[in-house]
């Protein structure tokens, strides 16, 4: 293949394809080592794991044990959601068991710059999430410091539950923000993703795609990897 060839792959990559975290909330857990194997051999990107704490979400799913235990199955990239209160306690413990993105709720710092920066210093990219109800505006003047922006587009707590449509206008406003701003913030969308919504979900400038349900309680849930890819 000619340099030219590979560039023009590369840019149309970058452009149109979104990258795919599946959230292994939905996974079996009786049978976490080969949902693990499925997703290595599938197009799938990063994982995607949820942590609840109970308090600032109504359920409670895993901690740094699990993901530590996970580390070594996979060399892509772990993707680490908080959905807890007091974040910074426990960014180092997320460090050491493996994470790559550490995301941070809006509404559980009350110093999100303080928050970002100790997960930046500890080599980890910083992720921001806003739940349904919270203005991506109030995010302009830390928007510089966010690796990645997680738009819930459910209230955070549990798979499996129906997309919330104004998110699509939320995702309109802060790709604008972000194009103005001339920065590479990415763009992603975690609840009620499915094969019918995707398209339009990426149409309106997400980058990254999280699914649970509609990948885990598929048929067929490398391909649907697939098409939710190659939309
Ligand atoms: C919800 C979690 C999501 C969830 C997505 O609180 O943050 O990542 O697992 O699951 P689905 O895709 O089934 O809505
Ligand atoms: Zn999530």
């Amino acid at each position: 293949m000619k340099y030219a060839d590979i560039q023009m792959n590369h840019k149309s990559q970058t452009q149109n394809m979104p990258l795919i975290a599946p959230s292994l909330l939905s996974a079996n857990f009786l049978h976490l080592a080969d949902e693990c194997q499925m997703l290595n051999e599938s197009e799938a990107d990063w994982f995607h794991l949820d942590v609840m704490d109970g308090r600032f979400v109504p359920n409670i799913s895993f901690g740094m044990n699990i993901i530590k235990q996970l580390r070594p199955t996979t060399e892509k990239v772990f993707d680490v959601h908080l959905m807890i209160l007091e974040p910074g306690k426990y960014v180092q413990d997320f460090k050491d068991a493996g994470a790559d993105i550490l995301t941070v709720h809006y509404e559980a710092c009350i110093h999100l710059h303080r928050n970002i920066q100790q997960i930046k210093s500890l080599g980890m990219q910083a992720g921001v999430a806003i739940n349904p109800h919270t203005r991506v505006e109030l995010l302009r003047d830390i928007l510089p410091e966010i690796d990645v922006v997680c738009l819930m587009s459910v209230n955070p707590g549990f798979g499996g539950q129906s997309f919330i449509p104004q998110t699509l206008e939320k995702i309109r406003v802060l790709r604008r923000m972000i194009n103005d701003l001339k920065i590479s913030t990415k763009i992603e969308v975690d609840g009620g993703v499915t094969l019918d919504n995707a398209k339009e979900i990426i149409d309106a400038g997400s980058d990254i795609l999280v699914a649970g349900n509609a990948v885990f309680k598929s048929a067929d849930p490398k391909q649907t990897i697939h098409q939710l890819k190659f939309l």
